[in-house]
């Protein structure tokens, strides 16, 4: 390789690190600190189970929680947003099972991925399978959630549509208790 060439090579590393770098300053937090799943303080591991009060979440909006270290989105959705979720046909998800804490093995289809029976509400990890990133919300090709770090884009049911991310954003145990708040665990 040539000097010249060597340089280039260079040049485009430190522009692929630089955008991702742009991206995480936008999000706030895109990028989860490895060492905060690796090694949860005592105080994280002890809140196996947490409530959330989700009175204030308006409809098109979310809230990011954290739970046993890991960042969980729970959004409610509008009706365009489960409309579009409902539409799809499975044939057409790259990954038609579903990680699904509360239902176990079953298709990702939206109905089995959604908490409330209405589709209203939705609780996904917030964590990309590629690699690890927060994705955003309200982003992406599908109008759900992007994943900047390497480009991965998720329906309004969180489901991978495009990208390197293999699987879907996984649903973890989680509960109405009572109107307004969610148990989660
Ligand atoms: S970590 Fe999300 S696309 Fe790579």
């Amino acid at each position: 390789m040539s000097d010249h060439e060597e340089h280039e090579g260079t040049r485009r590393d430190f522009l692929y690190y630089a955008t991702a770098g742009a991206g995480a300053v936008a999000t706030g937090a895109a990028v989860w600190p490895l060492v905060n799943q690796m090694n949860p303080s005592a105080d994280v591991r002890a809140l196996a189970s947490i409530r959330v009060d989700v009175a204030d979440v308006e409809p098109g909006t979310q809230i990011t929680v954290k739970w046993l270290g890991k960042p969980v989105f729970i959004r409610r959705r509008t009706d365009e947003e489960i409309e579009a979720a409902r539409a799809v046909d499975l044939a057409d998800l790259p990954d038609q099972g579903a990680e699904n804490a509360n239902l176990g093995d079953v298709d990702a289809s939206d109905a089995n991925r959604a908490l409330s029976e209405d589709g209203e509400w939705l609780v996904m990890m917030g964590v990309c399978t590629h690699l690890g990133c927060v994705p955003l919300g309200d982003a992406g090709d599908f109008g759900g959630w992007f994943c900047p770090c390497h480009g991965s884009h998720y329906d309004t049911a969180g489901r991978i549509r495009k990208g390197p991310a293999p699987t879907n954003l996984p649903v973890p145990p989680a509960e109405f208790v009572d109107e307004t708040t969610i148990k989660l665990g």
